[in-house]
C-alpha cells in the first residue's frame, strides 16, 4: 500500500550529502509506490519552540507562532513516515532539525494528553566521520527519541566520510543504501 512520507531535510546545503541521500531516497521510495514531500528547513521561515505551552487550541494553527511550520503541520500529521534527515553537526542532528522538530510538539498539544501521532521513522545521516564511536551519540538520541515518542524506526543510514558537499556522489553504495530503503516501504 502507498505511503505518505514526510522528509524534514535539515541541512543548510543545498548540493550536499544529506540532500544527495535524500534524492537517492526519493527514487526508491517513490518507485515503490509512495508519495514523498520534502521540507528543506533551511529555506523556510521557522522559529525555535518558546515553551510557552499554550499551543494546541486551534487544529489550524497548532502552535501560537504564525511561521513556516504550517506548512509543516498537515504534511506531518498525514505522514504514516517520517524522515529526519540531517548532517552531523557536533555529534548531533543540526539546529534546523531540531528547530523544527521541538515545535511538533504543537500537535501533541492537540490532544488532551499530549500524545504524540505514531509514526514509522528514518533518519539519514551525514557525516565527516566514520567510526562507530562517531555515530554512537546520534545513535543513542535517535533511539530514545524513537522509543519516548513511541515511534518505529524503520531504517537508518549513516553515510560517513563525507566532508566538502558532493562528497557522497563517489560513494555509491551510501546513495544505494538510501535508495533501498525507500524502495523498501510499502
Ligand atoms: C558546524 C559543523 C559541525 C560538524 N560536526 C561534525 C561532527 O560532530 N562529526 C562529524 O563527523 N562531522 C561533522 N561535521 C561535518 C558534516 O557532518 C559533513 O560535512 C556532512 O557531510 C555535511 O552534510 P551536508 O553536505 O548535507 O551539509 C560538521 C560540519 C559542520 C559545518
Amino acid at each position: 500500500m502507498s505511503k505518505k512520507i514526510c522528509i524534514l531535510n535539515g541541512s543548510p546545503r543545498p548540493q550536499g550529502n544529506t540532500k544527495a541521500l535524500i534524492a537517492s531516497f526519493i527514487k526508491g521510495a517513490e518507485a515503490a509506490g509512495n508519495e514523498t514531500v520534502c521540507f528543506d528547513l533551511q529555506k523556510m521561515n521557522i522559529h525555535g519552540c518558546l515553551g510557552c505551552c499554550s499551543g494546541g487550541k486551534d487544529s489550524a494553527h497548532p502552535c501560537v507562532q504564525r511561521d513556516d511550520m504550517e506548512k509543516i503541520y498537515p504534511a506531518y500529521q498525514e505522514a504514516d513516515v517520517v524522515v529526519l534527515a540531517s548532517p552531523m553537526y557536533y555529534w548531533g542532528i543540526s539546529g534546523q532539525l531540531k528547530c523544527a522538530f521541538d515545535r511538533l510538539f504543537a500537535i501533541a498539544e492537540l490532544t488532551p494528553d499530549y500524545e504524540n501521532p505514531h509514526k514509522d521513522c528514518i533518519l539519514l545521516m551525514a557525516a565527516e566521520g566514520d567510526t562507530e564511536s562517531n555515530f554512537a551519540p546520534v545513535k543513542a538520541f535517535y533511539e530514545g527519541l524513537t522509543a519516548h515518542l513511541g515511534w518505529n524506526s524503520i531504517g537508518v543510514v549513516y553515510a560517513g566520510g563525507n566532508m566538502e558537499a558532493g562528497a557522497i556522489l563517489d560513494k555509491p553504495n551510501q546513495l544505494k543504501e538510501a535508495e533501498e530503503l525507500g524502495r523498501s516501504i510499502s
